[in-house]
């Protein structure tokens, strides 16, 4: 193949923006054309197995090069800031990083949060009135992962809104690359920084049983050092938030335009779990994550150098049919035969998967047992394509007359 021989695809395209449905309309045909199309951007793989194996081969790295210049950084704090985390450093020091903290993400590690997810939801959805609308990302959307990021690395749980906006700060470098975000990022960077240097030395005079304290245990036995404990702790922050944000408030938005699957889920809780992995299937928050080669290499007969960008999609696989059988139909009961991409595949393979997972299951037990129906008064996601961001989102629902007020 030749660069100039593959399909093209305008990611900007009306069909690829706000609609799932419509989106796969227009991809598809570069699906069953072999799966590969170029763009602006580089080169997408858009079928399961080529998405898969690519994001599993070694050979290339999450590509922070190219999303950096994106944004006009090349060099300086932040430049060295964030190419330190965890996500994007590679080969032997990557693992030894990720062996240092991974253990800390254990199953039974996460679970010991999930009262206090379902305790913080319960508290904020009784505090909003009994009827009429509310503003449900800046209430749940936003708050939750960022109260859960305090609580992960045991900061005070109040300044949630702090690590929300920094995040959101940082995070700038996941979407359509655009130099004005340069100020806004470096500035974030010196404050996250700050902060999370000063929350490790808080931990090293009273550890707890945080995941900074889990790392300083590892320090101490010369597997990490504090630069690296801080490009774990950063990662966390960006990878957890936004991205759980918009998960949550998509799962709800898809749930209100199908209440047949919120019945379903309404009248059996238990499946909520199979019911969430469903949801990211079917309407994920990412679009797609990048690579580039580490060396200069051949892909498919195009020549590539570690400059060259390659977007492993997310959404297009998410709903190939080879992979999920009548990918546009929402089955909340479905058991999924393949693992939805959303969470990458590989070596980088999201490290809070379970978290997160923990959060969007304990949002909708909690609007499921409290609400009849939910009504999407007014909505936005921006970023589709790259990562979506929640911008707003109100909902209006119907209390369940039958749940008494104390149990609500
Ligand atoms: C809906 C929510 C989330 C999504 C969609 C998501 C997605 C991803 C993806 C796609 C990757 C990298 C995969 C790659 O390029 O191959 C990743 C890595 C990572 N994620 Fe997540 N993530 C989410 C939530 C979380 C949460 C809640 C945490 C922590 C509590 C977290 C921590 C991490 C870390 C530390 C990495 C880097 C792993 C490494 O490089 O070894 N993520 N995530």
């Amino acid at each position: 193949v030749r660069l100039e021989d593959l399909p093209e695809i305008d990611l900007g395209a009306e069909e690829l923006q706000h609609d799932m449905d419509r989106a796969m309309a227009h991809v598809r045909p570069l699906m069953e054309s072999g799966g590969l199309a170029r763009s602006v951007r580089g080169i997408e793989l858009l079928t399961y197995d080529r998405s898969a194996a690519l994001m599993r081969d070694q050979r290339y790295s999450v590509a922070i090069n190219s999303r950096l210049a994106g944004v006009g950084l090349t060099e300086g704090a932040a430049y060295e800031g964030m190419t330190s985390l965890l996500f994007n450093r590679e080969g032997s020091r990557h693992t030894r990083m990720r062996r240092a903290c991974a253990p800390w993400f254990s199953l039974r590690g996460v679970e010991r949060f999930r009262s206090d997810v379902r305790g913080w939801v319960d508290e904020w959805l009784d505090e909003v009135p009994d009827e009429g609308a509310f503003d449900f990302h800046e209430r749940i959307g936003r708050r939750l992962p960022a109260t859960l990021f305090c609580s992960i690395v045991g900061a005070p749980l109040d300044d949630w809104e702090l690590f929300a906006r920094l995040s959101e700060e940082n995070q700038l470098t996941s979407q359509a690359p655009d130099p004005k975000y340069r100020r806004i990022v470096e500035d974030a960077a010196v404050q996250t920084t700050s902060y999370l240097k000063e929350l490790i030395e808080l931990r090293r005079s009273t550890p707890g049983d945080d995941l900074i304290s889990f790392m300083l245990r590892a320090e101490g036995e010369g597997t990490i050092d504090e630069g690296e404990m801080l490009g774990v702790i950063w990662n966390v922050l960006v990878g957890s938030t936004d991205t759980t944000n918009s998960q949550i408030n998509l799962n709800l938005a898809t749930l209100a335009d199908h209440p047949d699957q919120w019945a379903i889920l309404k009248a059996d809780p238990d499946l909520v779990a199979t019911g969430v992995n469903e949801l990211l299937r079917y309407n994920p928050g990412l679009y797609a994550v990048m690579r580039s080669p580490l060396e200069p290499l051949d892909f498919e007969g195009i020549e590539l150098t570690p400059g060259d960008t390659l977007w492993p999609s997310v959404f297009a696989p998410n709903n190939d049919p080879a992979a999920f059988e009548d990918p546009r139909t929402l089955d909340v009961t479905r058991p999924l035969k393949r693992v939805p991409l959303n969470f990458g595949s590989g070596v980088h393979g999201c490290l809070g998967r379970m978290f997160t997972l923990l959060e969007q299951q304990e949002v909708l037990k909690a609007v499921l047992s409290r609400w009849d129906e939910v009504e999407i008064v007014d909505s936005e996601f921006t970023g589709a394509m790259y990562a979506l961001k929640s911008e707003r989102m109100t909902v209006r629902f119907t209390r369940d007359q039958r749940v008494p007020a104390t149990a609500r």
